[in-house]
């Protein structure tokens, strides 16, 4: 049954209810009416990905902690705070994922997929879990759909292509004015020279950042580039920019990516202090960012020395991930109401146990014609089963008593007119079909 999109249903009041047992911070529940606008993300995902030859990979929640303390680096937000950590009563320790790309290494390694055609692209969604400090669009358990491509030479074509990926999902969920935030930050020979500059300059301006910045030009000096602290913006606003120290091979990558996202018309805007909060990027990094939305909606880069550092090999790889429920904020606030694919718009009423028992079977015939019918077989009067149909929005009902089932037949009422009709048992899946809008 096609999609249709409805006029808007009058606003429900729901009330939350105060109680003991709640959600924990910053996880929520994602209940059935919201279940569309899920399904449509999912579904563009496989979409895109299948098209453009990616295969599915799932991988467990846990994983074992070394991976990700290794991969994105002791010194990031993400594994000095942000990791759920479990003890097993084994003592191992495993963490809930806090992102997909690592985990995708592994599997790659793991089961050996590099025998087969390569590069190996693979696609994923799936709840990834951080302890970060809840407020909009930032939770601690959060949905992720994103793209991986491992085991092809460090092509920039393929970050064309990670970041393709990702913005054709955006266009295919009709959403609209989205940038790709761009930036090179080289590879390890040319980055060590940026930042001897960029630590020189913040320690010449020492006085004027705020004390994160203190310890990080000496822990992690590229994420001093990513402070929020009004202070430090203005020290930022002088600092050098990678770019001018790209070697000429990384120049020549970058000039690349660029050209590729030219070529298909990928809007994106050169931003010269994007660094991104994982160790694992070198080359491309990037950034998708809705217009009136201040939090990224997703995210990537290319990861050529991920898999040294986990001392698995060498491996070139590029990837990118979406935030879904940035994404399906960005959807609700363009305010089109979904209804679901193939909700039940035909209500089977019953009167008397023999209809019942007639009416279970009959649901039966309008699966196998996948049409779907919906019920209230456990109440009895006919009032109170019309009154769910309604509030259902069903837009025919179908009114099953003894006499039908006597007789063979059954009442076709249509909802909005109030017109009812008989018809013979044995062709109202077709008469249903006929009247369905
Ligand atoms: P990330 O930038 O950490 O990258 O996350 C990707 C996206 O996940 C973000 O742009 C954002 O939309 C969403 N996200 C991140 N944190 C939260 C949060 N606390 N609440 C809600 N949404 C959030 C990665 O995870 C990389 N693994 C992406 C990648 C794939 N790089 C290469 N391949």
């Amino acid at each position: 049954m096609a999609e249709k999109e409805a006029a808007p249903k009058k606003e429900k009041k729901v009330r939350e209810k105060k109680m003991a047992y709640q959600t924990v911070k910053g996880m929520h529940d994602i209940l059935p009416e919201e279940q569309p606008l899920w399904d449509k993300v999912r579904l563009a995902t496989k979409h895109v990905g299948e098209f453009y030859n990616f295969q599915r990979i799932d991988t467990p929640v846990l994983e074992g902690a070394d991976i990700f303390e290794r991969g994105l680096g002791t010194k990031t937000d993400i594994v000095e705070k942000e990791m759920f950590v479990i003890k097993t009563r084994g003592g191992d320790k495993l963490v809930m994922r806090p992102e997909f790309t690592s985990a995708v290494m592994r599997a790659y390694y793991q089961h050996g997929l590099s025998q087969f055609g390569q590069p190996m692209k693979l696609y994923y969604e799936g709840p990834v879990f951080r302890y970060e400090q809840p407020q909009a669009g930032r939770y601690r358990q959060f949905n992720q759909v994103g793209f991986e491509i491992l085991g092809a030479e460090s092509d920039p074509v393929y970050d064309a292509q990670a970041i393709m990926s990702a913005f054709r999902i955006i266009e295919e969920l009709k959403i609209k004015n989205v940038t790709v935030h761009i930036n090179s930050i080289g590879c390890h020979k040319c980055r060590a020279t940026y930042i001897k500059k960029l630590e020189a300059h913040y320690k010449k301006n020492a006085l004027k950042i705020c004390k994160d910045c203190k310890n990080r030009i000496s822990t992690n000096p590229l994420r001093v580039l990513d402070c929020k602290e009004e202070k430090c913006q203005l020290v930022k606003a002088e600092a050098p920019i990678i770019l001018d120290y790209l070697d000429s091979e990384c120049k020549a990558h970058f000039t690349k990516v660029l050209e590729y996202l030219d070529e298909v018309k990928i809007p994106y805007y050169i931003d010269s202090y994007l660094v991104r909060g994982l160790d694992y990027y070198n080359r491309t990094v990037f950034e998708f960012f809705g217009e009136g939305f201040s939090v990224a909606l997703g995210g990537g880069g290319r990861y050529d020395y991920l898999s040294e550092t986990l001392k698995l090999g060498k491996l070139s790889a590029v990837g990118s991930a979406l935030g879904t429920e940035r994404i399906i904020e960005v959807m609700k606030a363009s305010g089109k109401i979904i209804v679901p694919r193939g909700a039940a718009r035909v209500f089977l009423v019953h009167i008397g146990d023999e209809a019942k028992k007639r009416g279970l079977a009959l649901i039966e015939e309008f699966r196998k014609s996948g049409v779907r019918i919906n019920e209230s077989f456990g109440k009895d009067s006919l009032k109170s089963q019309m009154r769910v149909a309604d509030k259902e929005q069903a837009q025919l009902s179908l009114i099953l008593g003894q006499r039908e089932v006597f007789e063979g037949s059954i009442i076709v009422r249509d909802m909005e007119t109030g017109a009812q009709e008989s018809v013979p048992l044995e062709r109202i899946v077709e008469e249903v079909k006929k009247r369905l809008k």
